[in-house]
């Protein structure tokens, strides 16, 4: 749930916390009220605050009326800013409202109208929690913002920044909200349920297929249905599509193991811990998909976008998969399964054929918390991505950028492939100790033909100790979808 966002031409509740903004260097804190303008002086000089990203005013004003909350908010410079510091920003003030026990919060726009999507993405951003499984007390400890005011003229244009704001911060939650959830409560079925209400939300626009384990078989999935046999639920590939009115047709493939046990090749349990965030890479899709249902944004560089979700569990039983055996590929590519828990690039690799090969894409991106080698390589904020064309990973360079997606470009080394090779199949599917990123990405390569694609290992930045899952990649791939800024 997002909180109400109203749009107001001005707006005073001596109870509220109110947001203004400061770009680096600027003492000026128009729009505050002036009794308080040399409070803020003085607090400033005391901080040594200066406007830059990270900064941030807190004052309070005590009255018989309650209390009232000014935040300053530093952007950093004026002539750099971007929409990922006004995103995180507001994400920190609206914490902080959260934590004083705020209801509502009132947002001084200022200058700032064209940065209104951003504002309402970070606001839903900061003010959300994972609480399904809480009780009554605790919500009623930590309440919800419910109500935001942002001070502007009411604008056709500003109406419409602050509805694909909700919507696109909506998609964002939807996508935390699933990893969120452990895997006792969300599995492949979880995932079909929540991929069709996608589609009954768009009245029409989002149309949703779902194979079942035959159908997989009867097209010769072998690598992904290897990784699904050892579960006592059953595995479901998801496709969804929206229609756009470009010439190309893209195609956006999530890892979707609901759990990760590590299979046969059993993880230890400190690895095996955080293993329902496994199908983040199949949230951030979902999450895609909920904007486009929403919103029902006008794509125009792609004629189809589809979304590909193979998901399942990844279980030891006496049905499991076991090193040693071997899997055909959908695009007949044998490959040798020395280590069960190297599952992802299996179910990714069926995908990605089906992707080219059934759906007809021509540009591919894939998005896989696939290799603790790339979060060790990384770190937990950025992703790591591979790309075989330079254009495509340039275009999307600039959304992530804006976005806070971010990432580093990583080789896709073709000699690596060798290290990858079996002895008695076409394929391995583990190579050796070093380098275990960019083989994954050698490996997945193999099932892409002629498509521009791009590999994305999120293993890192998927989620935070302390902040649960993130979302990463569904604020990028909207905008880079939608085209929302100009780049
Ligand atoms: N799901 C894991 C990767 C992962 C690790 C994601 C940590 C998020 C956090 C993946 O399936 C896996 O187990 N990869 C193995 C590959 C290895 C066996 C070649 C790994 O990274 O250890
Ligand atoms: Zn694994
Ligand atoms: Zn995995």
């Amino acid at each position: 749930m997002t909180p109400t966002i109203h749009i107001k031409e001005t707006y005073t509740n001596p109870n509220s916390f109110h947001i203004y903004f400061s770009y680096a260097g600027k003492k000026k804190y128009t729009n505050l009220p002036t009794e308080l303008q040399k409070l803020v002086h003085l607090k400033a000089e005391k901080d040594e605050f200066v406007g830059k990203d990270k900064d941030l005013i807190h004052i309070e004003r005590i009255s018989e009326n309650g209390i009232e909350h000014f935040v300053v908010v530093g952007l950093g410079e004026e002539s750099s800013h971007t929409l990922k510091v006004i995103r995180s920003q507001m994400s920190k003030a609206v914490q902080l409202a959260r934590k004083v026990k705020a209801l509502e919060i009132v947002i001084h726009i200022n200058d700032h109208a064209k940065n209104v999507q951003s504002i309402v993405e970070g606001v839903c951003m900061g003010d959300y929690s994972f609480d399904t499984f809480k009780g009554k007390e605790s919500r009623k400890k930590h309440p919800h913002i419910q109500n935001v005011y942002l001070v502007t003229r009411e604008t056709e244009e500003i109406k419409k920044a602050v509805a694909r704001g909700i919507n696109s911060a909506s998609a964002l939650l939807l996508a935390r909200d699933m990893v969120n959830t452990p895997a006792s409560h969300l599995h492949p079925e979880i995932l079909v349920e929540h991929a069709r209400k996608i589609g009954n939300k768009s009245q029409g626009a989002v149309t949703i297929t779902v194979l079942d384990e035959m159908e997989c078989n009867k097209l010769g999935m072998g690598a992904f249905l290897g990784v699904a046999q050892g579960s006592e639920r059953k595995p479901a590939f998801i496709i969804l599509h929206y229609k756009g009115s470009g010439t190309h047709k893209f195609a956006f493939v999530g890892k979707s193991i609901t759990f990760d046990s590590g299979g046969l090749s059993l993880k230890p349990s400190e690895g095996m811990m955080d293993m329902k965030i496994d199908m983040a890479g199949g949230a951030a899709v979902l999450g895609v998909f909920d904007y486009l249902a929403t919103q029902k944004p006008h794509v125009s560089a792609f004629s189809d976008v589809y979304g590909v979700l193979p998901a399942c569990e990844n279980m030891p039983s006496g049905k499991a998969i076991k090193p040693g055996d071997i899997v055909t590929a959908l695009n007949g590519k044998t490959i040798e399964v020395l280590n069960t828990d190297a599952e992802g690039r299996l179910a990714l690799a069926d995908a990605l054929v089906y992707a080219e090969t059934e759906l007809k894409a021509d540009y591919i991106v894939d998005i896989a918390t696939l290799t603790g080698a790339c979060m060790v390589a990384l770190g937990q904020d950025l992703a790591g991505l591979f790309s075989n064309d330079d254009q495509f990973e340039k275009k999307y360079r600039s959304y992530a950028h804006y976005t806070g997606d971010d990432y580093w470009r990583m080789p896709l080394h073709e000699e690596y492939l060798s290290q990858m090779k079996s002895s008695i199949a076409d394929l391995k599917n583990v190579g050796g100790r070093y380098g275990g990123a960019i083989k994954a990405a050698v490996f997945l390569k193999e099932f892409v033909k002629k498509a521009k694609w791009m590999h994305i290992d999120i293993a890192g930045p998927a989620h935070t100790d302390k902040g649960g899952a993130s979302g990463w990649g569904v604020l990028s791939i909207i905008y880079f979808l939608e085209q929302i800024i100009k780049v």
